[in-house]
């Protein structure tokens, strides 16, 4: 039997590349004026097997600057889609893990927000496996990814490589950059882990400056680089994600591929 996806965000930027990925899905309409009657009513039209929630506030400011609506969209938005019933994969964030204190890298169960946006992903989180299960809460690293055709470009680490003449990175700082289209590709697998929560994103043993000075020196950018910046540290453990069965290439492999998906060093 194919399995019938309802992909909410479909115009987002996680969202086209999932569309992309999974061909057949049901792109939602918009869902920033419903309310949970509208959720169920969408979802008793479609008939999903499974849900890919990327719909959200997913910009730290500007949760910040409204939390009422940002409240809406991260937690009860998909608290009302967990309550239909119907398996879901929502998105999360490494930002849960902005205060915590040791080394890292960190487990699923050490995280610690330090911003409303990663209070709400962690309270979405725990609300969404109350009221289901089953749901899977891919906890995103920071995605890049080059513009595509029709879908509103967002800052990312790869663009701003590449349109920055400086930029500054900590050499204290670490975390996973991803290629987004990874993320899409690996989220028919995802759909298949058992409820809970994970980490989801490439493995970087490097600091933020010094993947940005690989990726400098492999596109022979001109661009000063400097060290500065937060010492926060937002390294995820994959070993969970691994040990049922799915792994991401390691940040350097993925830059490799999308440089060479796109034909960067040909620009
Ligand atoms: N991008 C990243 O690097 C990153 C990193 C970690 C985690 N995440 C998480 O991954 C998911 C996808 O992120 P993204 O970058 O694809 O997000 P995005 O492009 O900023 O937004 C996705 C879609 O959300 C919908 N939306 C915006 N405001 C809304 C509101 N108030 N109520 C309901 N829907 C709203 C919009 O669709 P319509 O215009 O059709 O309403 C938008 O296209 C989010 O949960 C995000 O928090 C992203």
């Amino acid at each position: 039997m194919r399995t019938k996806t309802l992909v909410t965000g479909p115009k987002g930027f996680v969202g086209a590349r999932v569309m992309d990925a999974l061909k057949c899905a049901v792109p939602a309409p918009s869902l920033r004026n419903v309310d949970e009657d509208g959720v169920k009513r969408l979802v008793d039209e479609v008939q999903p097997d499974l849900i890919i929630h990327t719909a959200a506030v997913s910009d730290i400011g500007a949760c910040a600057k409204d939390p009422e609506g940002s409240y809406r969209a991260n937690v009860l938005l998909p608290l009302w889609l967990a309550r239909t019933g119907v398996k879901a994969v929502l998105f999360s964030s490494d930002q849960v893990y902005g205060g915590c204190k040791g080394e890292g890298p960190y487990t699923e169960d050490e995280a610690a927000p330090e911003n409303l946006y990663a209070r709400e992903k962690l309270e979405m989180e725990q609300r969404t496996l109350d009221a289901n299960p089953a749901s899977v809460l891919l906890r995103a690293a920071w995605m890049y990814d080059m513009p595509i055709y029709g879908v509103k470009n967002r800052g990312n680490f790869l663009m701003n490589m590449l349109r920055s003449p400086s930029l500054s990175f900590s050499s204290t700082e670490m975390r996973s950059v991803t290629y987004v289209r990874e993320v899409a590709g690996l989220i028919a697998k995802a759909a298949e882990l058992p409820g809970g929560v994970y980490n989801y994103g490439s493995e970087n043993e490097l600091s933020m400056l010094e993947t940005a000075k690989w990726l400098a020196n492999e596109l022979n950018l001109s661009i000063t680089l400097s060290d500065a910046g937060p010492r926060r540290n937002l390294w995820m453990d994959t070993a969970k994600l691994k040990r049922n069965g799915i792994s991401f290439l390691s940040t350097v492999d993925e830059l490799r591929l999308c440089i060479s998906d796109y034909a960067l060093k040909d620009r």
